[in-house]
């Protein structure tokens, strides 16, 4: 059997084991969705956003990326967190990195990979921000898992600095966002950076809005 037919199989079982459990499960779940959380995660095939979280569908807007980057420039990204900000009106926006990603692993080498090179310039980026902290970690490994770390809170921080997120703060007190570290070798999460609506981490970013 061709190996993408197990997915289509799959996907029948599912349906009947849905159905099975809750015989209105699609007519449901069908209708208009009201999501209370914006999951942004890496595109790793080990991190799946609904399964990690126990969500049902209806439950999570997600956008993936290499590596879960927040970048200004990514109309991408910038879409999906305007559009769950303002139509959805999330509460939450959760950044989630994952230890052991291959993303933060090639931006902390020197191999040139290409066009994903410009993506992984971001992270880059972020490792020349704390570079005297993450050069005194002598364990490479753990120089990695920090990296991965630091990367989720920059992440966190980039969404505080958009300004649909700042006017949603001043106009309807939300969405709150996290930080979050997805172990794979355990599959725990583990929460790393909070920033509550309103509270913005650098005035440089500020903006003003009328009343
Ligand atoms: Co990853």
């Amino acid at each position: 059997m061709e190996t993408y037919k197990r997915l289509l199989l799959n996907n029948k079982a599912w349906v009947e084991d849905k159905l099975n459990l809750r015989p209105d499960f699609f007519t449901k779940s069908s209708g208009v969705q009201k999501p209370e959380f914006l999951w942004i995660g890496c595109s790793d095939s080990r991190v799946p956003a609904e399964e990690v979280t126990g969500v049902e569908p209806g439950e999570l807007f997600v956008h993936r990326n290499i590596a879960n980057v927040v970048v200004h420039t990514d109309f991408n990204m910038l879409s999906v967190v305007q559009y769950a900000v303002e139509v959805l009106k999330v509460r939450h926006i959760i950044v989630c990195g994952h230890y052991g990603c291959g993303g933060i692993k090639a931006a902390m080498g020197r191999q040139h990979l290409g066009l994903i090179n410009k993506w992984l310039r971001h992270i880059k980026d972020v490792y020349r921000f704390h570079k005297t902290e993450l050069e005194a970690i002598p364990d490479e490994a753990k120089r990695y898992e920090r990296l991965i770390e630091l990367n989720v809170d920059e992440q966190v921080h980039h969404l505080a600095e958009l300004s649909f997120v700042q006017r949603a703060w001043k106009n309807e007190q939300r969405p709150m966002l996290h930080g979050w570290i997805y172990d794979i070798h355990t599959g725990h999460l583990k929460q790393m950076t909070k920033i509550d609506p309103g509270q913005l981490p650098n005035e440089i970013y500020a903006y003003e809005f009328p009343d």
